[in-house]
């Protein structure tokens, strides 16, 4: 019998887990990899995923991880396809399905995620390798202009209509409307209060996008940036100002019936992700379940302990241990600074 959706969305929000986003396109590892002195091949990007998904005990923490296209076709040392070796610890395997951006005509800076036309079919050959989860991101700027109405339109309508298909197919759509907060245009502009701002009318858009396509919500996890002042804005991030705004704009905005809410570190070093996480799960009448969906704030330092050398597999995966024991405790709203 197929597993109903929001069954899957439940089993992904489930109390005590989080969800790791290794789903680093290409072009993304051969940043990661160049930034540890290692070619971008096959066989590194590989290696460096069998690290990952080989670290004992990393099923206390996850309740699935999202894989990208390379990745979901590809096996571990073992020889163990990496979503059987995961689904072997009880981990559910996710699929990244956005085929990445593409330029919005007449508005220089903006884009739109692609990829609906060949989602059917991909999304058949993935259910058939395993996966049950799916993530699409598409991407809104901040500046004086930016997101633009087109912006904030075409996101929603592309990941909305995604997320429709992906329930169509029996899996659970995550849908990620990133809002930059590491980009050049910082300035004093780019406060916490604009930020609010527009993550609001993102969202907004999202939900009215979202209603349109009946995509139904107990079967759905929404994927956010939290509100953050610019990287460059001279404000430090102050995690119960950051929670505050974050959780006032998600209550305002987020039906009560979508199974659940995770965040996406997007440049926040791996602590300040995991204290403003913390702040944010302090909280405690969200209609909804909330949690982590790192990629660099939990892997950026496993990368780094490793260095593409294999003597050092045993420290990356402690690593990792560390970083999934904290940002658990921090969804459960325990974490303390002390505890790095
Ligand atoms: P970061 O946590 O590095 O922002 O990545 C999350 C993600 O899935 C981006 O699409």
């Amino acid at each position: 019998m197929v597993p109903k959706i929001e069954k899957l969305a439940e089993a992904l929000m489930m109390p005590g887990k989080g969800i790791l986003a290794a789903d680093e396109s290409t072009g993304t590892m051969v940043k990661r990899l160049s930034s540890i002195n290692l070619p971008d091949n096959e066989e590194n990007e590989r290696r460096y995923r069998n690290l990952l998904f080989t670290t004992p005990q990393i099923e206390e923490y996850l309740s699935g991880v999202i894989l990208y296209d390379a990745t979901i076709h590809r096996a571990a040392d073992s020889g163990l396809a990496f979503p059987l070796l995961l689904e072997s610890k009880g981990i559910m395997p996710g699929i990244k399905v956005d085929l990445g951006l593409q330029p919005l005509p007449n508005h220089p800076e903006e884009d739109v995620s692609h990829g609906l036309d060949t989602l059917r079919v991909r999304l058949k050959e993935y259910h058939e390798l395993g996966a049950r989860f799916t993530k699409w991101r598409s991407v809104l700027r901040i500046s004086d202009d930016t997101p633009s109405a087109l912006a904030l339109h075409k996101n929603a309508d592309v990941l909305a209509h995604y997320a429709a298909i992906v329930q169509e197919a029996h899996m659970v759509p995550i849908v990620e409307p990133e809002v930059l907060f590491d980009e050049e245009y910082t300035l004093e502009k780019h406060t916490l209060a604009r930020s609010a701002e527009v993550l609001e009318d993102t969202l907004s858009s999202l939900f009215e996008a979202l209603e349109f396509y009946k995509v139904f919500l107990p079967g759905l996890i929404l994927k956010t940036s939290m509100a953050l002042p610019g990287r460059e804005s001279g404000k430090d991030l102050d995690p119960i100002a950051i929670a505050k705004e974050t959780v006032r704009v998600l209550k305002k905005i987020v039906p009560k019936e979508t199974a659940g809410i995770v965040f996406l570190s997007g440049g926040q070093t791996p602590i300040e992700a995991t204290e403003n996480l913390n702040a944010i799960a302090q909280f405690d009448d969200m209609p909804w379940p909330v949690t982590f969906s790192y990629s660099r704030a939990i892997e950026e330092p496993v990368l780094e302990a490793w260095n593409g050398d294999d003597v050092n597999i045993a420290k990356a995966q402690a690593v990792l241990q560390k970083r999934l024991a904290l940002n658990v405790a921090a969804r459960n709203g325990k974490y303390s600074k002390d505890m790095e």
